[in-house]
């Protein structure tokens, strides 16, 4: 029996781009029967970036409701908020304390942002730790992320192998599971569809805004009757990754035979979105009108997490010394 675990950050509603990267492939390993999921909503990662309580507890109900609208099964699985977990944080300085300083100076989640150094907190420099206590502190076999926590699950493995040098084998290295085919989906600017450049397809939004953020994906500006490359078009690259094959043949060949304008491009991807999503977008809602369900599936799902979270720690705790 495996175990997977992932998480992600309530630092937005989650976007197409953490859909297809994160969500939907973990949700389709949580189904194998032989696999056990801890899926969680990073929301202590959250505070490196979001300090307004409201929009921090708004996002982690939103986080919470795009797991459960694309159909993640609580009673099998394990389902929580890190900020439920205590037993993390505990870990996290046992973990600093293996961790060498040249290596948290080289991960990106840090670098990316030292050009502006006087606005880097010691939480995002230390983020990639709490990370891999997230993982090391439930012994997860396999982690489904996108490309860019490449880097993070990589450091957990090497702060896993030098603390399980000092105390004995107690940490499990885990494996990361990157989905080639949806390990980066481009962002309505053309870079990485991220929370944090608004550049973001929200699936969940009403119609007219959804259909707004899909008109602003960055074309060039060739003409209605020029020949198009497909493959150099944000538009069809998020066509091809969610439409049926023979839907996403016939844009193709719109776009090399030209008068095909990506005005009309847009409006089917909006309609592919508006139609493939239909139930995960209904239930969405229902889920941000009954908050209280929600409480109760992270409660719940808290009380399975810490019971494996404490039984792990007892024994670290003794090795340590306390
Ligand atoms: P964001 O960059 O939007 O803040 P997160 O860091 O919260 O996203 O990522 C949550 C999960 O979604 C991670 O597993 C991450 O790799 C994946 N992910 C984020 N953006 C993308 C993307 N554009 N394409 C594919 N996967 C993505
Ligand atoms: N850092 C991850 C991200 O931004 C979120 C995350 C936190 C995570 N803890 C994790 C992902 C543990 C996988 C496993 O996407």
């Amino acid at each position: 029996m495996a175990r997977i675990l992932t998480g992600i950050q309530s630092s937005g509603v989650p976007h197409l781009g953490n859909l297809l990267g994160a969500i939907v492939p973990a949700i389709k390993l949580s189904n194998q029967p032989d696999n056990t999921s801890l899926f969680f909503i990073a929301d202590l990662h959250s505070i490196t970036s979001i300090v307004n309580p409201n929009v921090l507890r708004y996002n982690t109900y939103a986080t919470a409701a795009a797991w459960l609208s694309f159909g993640f099964d609580t009673g099998k699985n394990i389902f929580y908020r890190q900020s439920d977990i205590p037993e993390v944080t505990e870990l996290m300085w046992y973990l600093n304390c293996s961790t060498p300083y040249p290596m948290l100076k080289n991960a990106h989640s840090f670098k990316d942002k030292s050009s502006q150094i006087h606005n880097v907190n010691a939480g995002l420099f230390t983020y990639p730790v709490l990370m891999a206590a997230d993982i090391l502190l439930y012994n997860a076999d396999f982690v489904p992320v996108g490309k860019d926590q490449k880097q993070h699950l990589e450091m957990t493995r090497d702060i896993a192998k030098t603390f399980n040098s000092k105390y004995g084998d107690l940490l499990k290295e885990p494996t990361p599971i990157i989905n080639e085919k949806f390990k980066l989906i481009p962002g309505t600017d053309g870079k990485k569809m991220s929370k944090s450049y608004n550049n973001s397809i929200n699936i969940f939004l009403p119609k007219k805004e959804l259909r707004k953020q899909i008109m602003s994906i960055k074309t060039d500006s060739k003409s209605i009757e020029s020949p198009k490359d497909p493959d150099n078009c944000n538009v069809f690259k998020i066509y091809e990754l969610i439409s049926p094959k023979t839907d996403s043949i016939k844009m193709r060949k719109d776009y090399i035979n030209g008068n095909y304008g990506y005005g009309e491009a847009k409006a089917e991807l909006f309609n592919l979105i508006i139609n493939k999503y239909s139930n995960e977008r209904k239930l969405f809602n229902q889920l941000m009108n009954d908050k209280i369900l929600i409480e109760n599936q992270l409660k719940s799902g808290a009380k399975k997490a810490r019971k494996i979270a404490q039984n792990l720690l007892k024994k670290i705790r003794i090795k340590i010394g306390y």
